[in-house]
């Protein structure tokens, strides 16, 4: 049994730099046809300049494979018209961290005060810039998301020309509200398509498997579930695939994230499967990105089969999901 993926599109990923960069990026550019690459450096990708020689680093870890990195620059309350409308041919978005809520987000913002940061706003609607939200507070773990829907709400009704996407979006709060409002979208992860906050803390704890915003409930998983497979033309995959080296998540303090680009196309293939869904697979990971982003990816035609194979067990010094574990899918060839 087989299948091809045409252009394949991960809208939400971090590549880190450095050593990182050069172990984690081909994974990702061996698969997909492009990326959203996350801005979370440190420090912060906030200008254009840094941006751009980012990107030519990307470009070089990558090299030989059809990959496009698009980049995304990190939302500052700094920022002109001026300044948009020059970075606006280099980049595909701006996120939004509020400070301190996940990995590397202390330069995001204090106070979201959207009537203050207006102006930004306007200029991102004007120039056609889609805004990109870690849409978490600094509340009780398993509330952020809920609590943090007032200001989706805000954003979305005062500047309904404004593309805002809600980033892995974990809460049937989250899937409800998505649709409400026309001009919100969201991406969602593998791993919370998957997991529950038992599979992280229900037995013994699986620092692997820690990530922000954390894995919630089984209902919350059922309605993610409901929007990617049904192919629900305004979710779209965003694997939020996040290394860290092994030595900061097997220790306390514990870094969040969750490393599943090695995986990401064979383990959704394997669920799409299992709910007989296969054939939505296509718009989940490709079309509605591209509708969403007004973006034409390159060629790439990515063909799975069913053939058992095996996770290895590290990728370099990171731990990947499902490692040791087998997987029924596999990447067979890429065109
Ligand atoms: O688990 C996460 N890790 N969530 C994020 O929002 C950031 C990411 C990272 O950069 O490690
Ligand atoms: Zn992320």
């Amino acid at each position: 049994m087989r299948f091809i993926l045409n252009s394949p599109l991960d809208m939400h990923l971090h590549l880190r730099d450095g050593g990182m960069l050069k172990n984690v990026a081909k994974f990702s550019a061996k698969e997909f046809a492009g990326a959203l690459i996350m801005p979370n450096l440190l420090p912060p990708i906030t200008d254009t300049q840094s941006l751009l020689s980012y990107k030519k680093r990307i470009l070089k870890a990558v090299t030989g494979e059809k990959f496009t990195p698009c980049m995304c620059l990190f939302f500052k309350e700094s920022y002109t018209a001026d300044f948009l409308e020059k970075a606006k041919p280099h980049i595909t978005a701006i996120k939004l961290y509020p400070s301190g809520v996940t990995t590397n987000s202390s330069g995001g913002v204090e106070q979201i005060d959207v009537k203050k940061l207006s102006p930004i706003f306007e200029a991102m609607s004007a120039l056609d810039i889609p805004l990109c939200v870690h849409g978490e507070t600094n509340g009780f773990v398993m509330d952020r998301e809920k609590e943090f829907g007032a200001i989706y709400e805000q954003l979305a009704v005062s500047f309904p020309k404004l593309t805002i996407i809600m980033e892995h979006i974990t809460t049937k709060a989250s899937a409800e509200l998505l649709k409400r409002h026309e001009n919100l979208y969201a991406t969602i992860t593998l791993h919370h398509l998957l997991i529950t906050l038992d599979d992280v803390a229900g037995g013994l704890l699986n620092p692997h498997l820690f990530c922000k915003p954390i894995a919630k409930r089984y209902e919350d998983r059922e309605a993610l579930l409901e929007l990617a497979l049904n192919g629900d033309k305004k979710a779209m995959f965003g694997s939020d695939s996040a290394p860290h080296p092994v030595s900061k998540k097997e220790c306390c303090g514990c870094a969040a994230g969750i490393f599943s680009a090695p995986i990401a196309l064979s383990a959704l293939a394997e669920l799409f499967e299992k709910h007989n869904k296969l054939t939505n697979l296509q718009a989940f990971v490709s079309n509605n990105a591209r509708d969403i982003y007004k973006l034409i990816p390159i060629e790439k035609n990515v063909t799975l089969e069913k053939e058992e194979w095996t996770v290895p067990a590290k990728f370099g010094d990171v731990v990947p999901m499902f490692a040791g574990q087998p997987l029924k899918w596999q990447v067979k060839c890429v065109s």
